[in-house]
């Protein structure tokens, strides 16, 4: 089997879990991202904004809001990875304000994902995937999609058998 890629976006600092305030040494995200590189040997990318996102979850979501109601797309770290290596890619994000983060679209944007398997995880405080699988969708032309897998931010360090049974249902474990 050709090797998986999983491009994710995650924030740590402050962040909404379980009805707190919660200052997270390891976003969500990553807590998946890595977890799915160790069950399946993927290669592993990180999704960074070139800008500083503020670690007050007040602040974030503030910035984050502004983001998307002008369909910004906030400039990403280079290099990025050369995605024709791959014929599936795992996409991981947060769920911000219903659907990922615009970084990410920035990333979706500079491929041709013809041909291309492409899965999705969200990381949320009860939205689950929100619309970004049909943004996914959008952004991604010409791919093959599979249902998303939406984890609980608190239980990310917990999800193991969820993501597992993901893995395998999409044939990938
Ligand atoms: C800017 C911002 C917006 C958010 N919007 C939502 C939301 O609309 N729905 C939801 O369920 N969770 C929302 N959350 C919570 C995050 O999706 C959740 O904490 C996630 O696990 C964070 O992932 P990360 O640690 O990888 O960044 C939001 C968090 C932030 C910082």
């Amino acid at each position: 089997m050709s090797k998986v890629l999983v491009a994710y976006f995650s924030r740590k600092g402050n962040n909404y879990v379980s009805g707190n305030i919660v200052n997270l040494a390891e976003g969500n995200s990553s807590v998946v991202a890595h977890k799915i590189q160790k069950l399946i040997g993927a290669d592993l990318f990180e999704i960074k904004a070139v800008k500083q996102y503020p670690t007050d979850y007040d602040e974030m979501t503030v910035v984050a809001q502004k983001e998307q109601n002008s369909d910004a797309r906030p400039e990403i770290a280079k290099p990025l990875p050369d995605i024709s290596q791959y014929e599936t890619i795992i996409i991981g994000h947060p769920n911000w304000w219903g659907t990922m983060p615009m970084a990410v679209m920035t990333f979706l944007e500079n491929y041709d994902w013809s041909g291309k398997k492409v899965l999705s995880f969200c990381t949320h405080e009860g939205s689950g995937m929100g619309s970004s699988e049909s943004d996914l969708k959008r952004a991604c032309r010409g791919a093959e999609f599979s249902k998303g897998l939406p984890i609980k931010g608190s239980r990310a360090s917990s999800s193991d058998s969820q993501i597992e049974n993901w893995l395998k249902e999409n044939g990938l474990l």
